[in-house]
């Protein structure tokens, strides 16, 4: 596999990553995961711009983010994945300095990684996935797509040890969204999802899919779901770049409305695939 690194296409294998680097040391960076849709980039400048917030509120600077759109372009064509189904990863970190808390001074050059690689799924939308329930033990900027995961880590293996796909993060009774994805509720017939806050990250599936919904004429709201609606709930589905709309069929155990997924799930899926196709 060729990778990025630091501005150069390397083997992956011939990357060297300094042991003081801010990323290993304190998980001080950004990242952001695109995928392509038969070869082509998908929604690239919304997740340009996620990386532009995210880099701005950690005060990282030195990243020429105009020219990444580039860079995928690039490691899609040098690892052979101009066809198909593929994911782009590609993180920053603060940069290699000795370790303290306060940023280096004088400031270092930030590090950067991409690489892109064959989409691996492991679910089946036409079955759905199952989900827990976990208390949201993260901090609270959620809204920056931070490496820093390690509570993300842990409510995700939770609900792999408890046979699930997704861990649904909840904090005082509310239901924000999954440890990588976030969450829709049909209730009563109209589609709901937790608002924008810094308690959760501003999905870029998300914001397509509400604008799929406004555009079809599905009632949608953008408003706190309590964690006891979501278990009454008609359909529950999961929204990120890997997972698209993912119908959760099981929550703790329980089946989910019919314990299938819901007609609207499928259709927004569906309909998000044509979004996919069109650009
Ligand atoms: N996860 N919420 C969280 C906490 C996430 O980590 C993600 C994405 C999402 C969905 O966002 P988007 O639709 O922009 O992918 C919501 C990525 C895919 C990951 O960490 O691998």
């Amino acid at each position: 596999m060729t990778v990025y690194f630091n501005g150069s296409y390397q083997p992956k294998d011939a990357v060297r990553v300094s042991p003081d680097d801010r990323g290993f040391l304190l998980g001080d960076g950004v990242y952001e995961v695109a995928r392509t849709y038969g070869g082509r980039l998908f929604a690239i400048d919304r997740h340009l711009e996620r990386l532009r917030y995210s880099l701005g509120e950690l005060r990282i600077t030195g990243v020429a983010v105009d020219t990444l759109g580039q860079v995928f372009e690039e490691l899609l064509r040098i690892n052979g994945l101009m066809a198909g189904d593929a994911l782009v990863y590609f993180q920053v970190t603060r940069g290699a300095a000795r370790r303290a808390h306060g940023f280096p001074e004088p400031p270092v050059a930030p590090t950067t990684y991409g690489y892109a690689a064959p989409l691996a799924l492991k679910f089946d939308h036409t079955k759905g996935v199952a989900a827990i329930t976990v208390p949201d033990r993260r901090w609270a900027r959620c809204d920056i797509k931070t490496i820093s995961l390690v509570a993300n880590c842990l409510a995700n293996q939770e609900a792999q040890e408890a046979g699930a796909f997704e861990a649904i993060l909840v904090r005082d009774g509310v239901a924000l969204e999954g440890s990588h994805t976030n969450l829709f509720a049909v209730l009563g017939g109209e589609v709901w999802t937790a608002p924008l806050s810094n308690y959760i990250l501003p999905g870029i599936t998300r914001a397509i899919l509400i604008g799929i919904c406004r555009a079809a004429g599905m009632p949608v709201h953008e408003r706190p779901i309590q964690v006891e609606e979501i278990r009454r709930a008609d359909e529950v589905f999961l929204a990120g770049t890997t997972t698209e709309a993912l119908g959760v069929v099981r929550l703790d155990g329980r089946p989910v409305g019919t314990g299938v997924p819901g007609p609207v799930t499928l259709r927004l899926r569906q309909l998000f695939l044509k979004e996919t196709a069109r650009r």
